[in-house]
């Protein structure tokens, strides 16, 4: 790794996508990779494997984030220029972090934007954010999954039990991935000026990774093998085409310059209607960044 000229950090590398993203990246001298998972020695012991660093960050947890932004800066590791903000939970009951917020929404999306923000500072220019979304944001791809609310980042960081509790957690799945793209679209405009270019991406169906690791026994032995079945169907991936895609929109020398974009494979598609409304993506960004900074006042104290 002494050759490398840049550092490219992937949250959740340990496993599914981010896994064979990272060992993807890791391939290319060039780059210096960063994989992060909850656990410090699981995380760095799979680091090791594909030649990579490995770190421990929990996205639930703010005082984590900020542990894992001291121990990368304290690294010194050669400039920052990608963050892939991969990780993601999926819960089948309503979950809640150490903090009392909905855990989808604070791990998929708080988090991440967290971590963003903490990182800003970090990144040498240009420099490259890609948010990992999913389809399933989409209400008219019908991919079988209950369509995102639409509420404001309070309501969704400490929701009311209104619904069924299996509904809801799926629910809370597609909200976040909906605001992966409104907070990629937000930044992007936000963060051209300082060359920071944020896009967003969707992996496809990706059957047999740990997403469902929260579902039955009956559920994740179908998630492992019935659904691997079915990787012959349109938009069915496995991770590591997918883990190959990804790699590439964050190294590439092709998608200099290019921000705001939301892709499919290697092609840029539209999102959904909702994902480009700008006042609300606005009242999303201005929301979270106060939750944020509660959270923080909690810590401190
Ligand atoms: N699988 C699909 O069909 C599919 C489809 C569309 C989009 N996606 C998206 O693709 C991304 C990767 O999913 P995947 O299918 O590869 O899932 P996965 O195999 O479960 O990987 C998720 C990663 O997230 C990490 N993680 C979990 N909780 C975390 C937390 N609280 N803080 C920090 N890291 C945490 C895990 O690491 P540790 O357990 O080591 O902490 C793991 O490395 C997600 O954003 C997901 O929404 C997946």
């Amino acid at each position: 790794m002494t050759s490398s000229d840049r550092t490219i950090v992937v949250t959740g590398g340990t496993s599914g996508l981010g896994y064979e993203c990272a060992k993807n990246l890791a391939l290319d001298p060039r780059n210096t990779v960063v994989i992060t998972g909850r656990d410090a020695t699981r995380t760095q012991n799979l680091a090791a494997e594909i030649g990579a660093h490995g770190m421990a960050l929990d996205l639930s947890s703010r005082p984590s984030v900020g542990a894992f932004v001291d121990e990368l800066v304290a690294a010194d590791l050669p400039p920052l220029f990608g963050l892939v903000c991969n990780a993601g939970v999926q819960f089948t009951r309503r979950t809640r972090t150490v903090d009392g917020l909905e855990a989808t929404f604070a791990t998929n999306h708080l988090g991440h934007l967290g971590l963003i923000l903490d990182l800003l500072d970090h990144f040498t220019a240009p420099a490259r954010v890609v948010m990992v979304s999913s389809g399933t944001h989409d209400p008219d791809q019908f991919t079988g999954m209950p369509h995102p609310l639409h509420a404001t980042a309070r309501e969704l960081a400490y929701p009311p039990p209104t619904e069924s509790a299996q509904r809801d957690a799926r629910r809370r799945y597609t909200t976040s991935k909906l605001a992966n793209l409104q907070t990629a679209y937000h930044l992007a405009r936000e963060l051209a000026p300082r060359d920071i270019m944020v896009n967003a991406f969707d992996p496809g169906l990706m059957p047999g990774t740990g997403l469902a690791r929260d579902a039955s026994s009956f559920q994740q032995l179908a998630w492992k093998t019935i659904a691997r079945a079915l990787v012959v169907l349109p938009g069915v991936r496995t991770p590591r085409g997918s883990g190959a895609d990804l790699a590439w929109l964050v190294a590439t020398p092709e998608r200099e310059g290019i921000t705001g974009q939301y892709l499919v494979r290697r092609t840029p598609v539209r999102s959904s209607v909702a994902s480009y409304d700008e006042p609300a993506q606005q009242a999303l960004y201005r929301d979270s960044v106060e939750l944020l900074a509660e959270l923080d006042a909690r810590a401190s104290r």
